[in-house]
């Protein structure tokens, strides 16, 4: 067994090289002693140059494994005794999950099912002062909820789940089994449902790192259906530390919905990071970005809009978002422009064969 922090309390967490995990890596080391393991499996959403910066850091250690590998997850475990496992790890595009539904099945259901009976093997066995400290916390999303009209109240951890596509079927049947496996065995677990997070390292299959980057390239900017579909944005680094709450502070077996209060339709925010873009890198030929907008057939069992009732973490747990979209968005079209070579790592080969699969040509 080979001892990765010596002195240092640690937390097993999972899926940390995709892009809300490596974000949560950054915004723990920066402000907690305790080690990580990242254990993660990269998919093809998984890059360890999100990580590059805390390469040095020993209190960062990576393993390449897969949430359903029971051995591997347990060995860990066993090894490093963490106090708290936090479960990013998952397939998380609501596009592929259409294509190909059958990988959202298999990690966000199967591979949440085998971590919670590895955690369980190991927290059930640990002694009762440390059984009591522990934590499973699972990140979710507001898409379990399904979708609102224009007049209904933002979504309370009391909605009802109606998930739409196979992404929330699958993370909303996941959301379940973390309930059973507290109501049913005791394991002291957390759940946090977030809305649609922007920031740095997101894998430009996503709205917002989409449109920056094919604007730069002076492809179309594609807009699904008439863009009126409402989001409610969060900045990255808003969601870590709203986890980071949740899980030094948040009342076992409870959820949390955690939102940035920005709600706003596509086009809106394909025009804002237009605007921006305009300003920092304008076009050479002097044109406007929004020129690129173009209408696309809309995404099949569209949710048309999200929003989210943060009131509860708020109230309990004294978290409010630091960002507004205003000011998240600028520092998010920024590092999109000072990062050209992280960009330019993950837009060849499969990303390709992805663009010409999803959007034709
Ligand atoms: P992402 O796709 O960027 O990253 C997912 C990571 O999980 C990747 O590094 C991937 O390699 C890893 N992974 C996938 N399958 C795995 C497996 N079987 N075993 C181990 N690792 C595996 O996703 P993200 O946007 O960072 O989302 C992280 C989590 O937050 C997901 O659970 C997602 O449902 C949830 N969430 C995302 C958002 C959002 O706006 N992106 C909002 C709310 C909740
Ligand atoms: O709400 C939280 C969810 O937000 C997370 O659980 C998901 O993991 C995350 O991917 C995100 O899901 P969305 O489907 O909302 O995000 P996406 O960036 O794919 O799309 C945002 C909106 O923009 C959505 O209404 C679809 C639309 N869209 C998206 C793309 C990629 C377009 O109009 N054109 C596009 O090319």
């Amino acid at each position: 067994m080979v001892i990765f922090f010596k002195g240092h309390d640690v937390i097993l967490v999972t899926g940390a090289a995709g892009f809300i995990g490596s974000n949560f890596v950054h915004t723990w080391l920066g402000s907690n002693s305790d080690g990580i393991i990242n254990l993660d499996k990269l998919t093809y959403a998984g890059n360890l140059a999100n990580l590059s910066s805390i390469k040095e850091n020993g209190r960062h250690v990576f393993v390449r494994g897969d949430i359903g590998d029971a051995d591997l997850v347990t060995r860990l475990l066993k090894d490093h005794q963490p106090h708290a496992v936090i479960n990013f790890a998952a397939e998380s595009h609501v596009d592929r999950s259409i294509h190909g539904p059958e990988e959202f099945v298999q990690t966000n259901i199967v591979g949440t099912y085998h971590i919670l009976e590895s955690v369980r093997g190991y927290w059930s066995k640990l002694p009762e002062d440390k059984k009591a400290a522990f934590r499973f916390l699972h990140v979710s999303t507001d898409e379990v909820y399904g979708t609102l009209s224009a007049d209904d109240p933002p979504f309370a951890e009391t909605n009802p789940y109606a998930p739409n596509s196979p992404y929330s079927a699958s993370k909303a049947a996941s959301d379940h089994l973390v309930r059973a496996w507290h109501h049913t065995y005791g394991l002291p677990v957390l759940t946090s449902n977030c809305s649609n997070n922007y920031g740095p390292y997101q894998f430009p299959e996503k709205l917002i790192p989409l449109v920056i980057h094919n604007a730069l390239a002076g492809k179309p900017l594609p807009i699904y259906g008439d863009g009126q579909q409402i989001r409610d944005w969060l900045y990255v680094e808003d969601h870590c530390r709203a986890i980071m709450r949740v899980l030094e502070a948040g009342r076992v077996g409870e959820t949390y919905n955690i939102g940035g209060s920005n709600e706003l339709a596509n086009l809106d925010v394909v025009k804002t990071v237009c605007g921006i873009l305009d300003e920092l890198r304008p076009r050479s030929d002097g044109r406007c970005y929004a020129e690129q907008v173009t209408f696309v057939k809309d995404r099949p069992g569209h949710d048309v809009r999200y929003a989210i009732d943060a009131r509860k973490i708020e109230r309990e747990l004294g978290w409010k978002p630091l960002e507004t979209f205003e000011t998240g968005i600028r520092k998010t079209v920024q590092w999109y422009l000072d990062n050209p070579a992280w960009v330019e790592g993950v837009t060849s080969g499969a990303y390709r064969q992805w663009e010409s699969l999803q959007y034709g040509g």
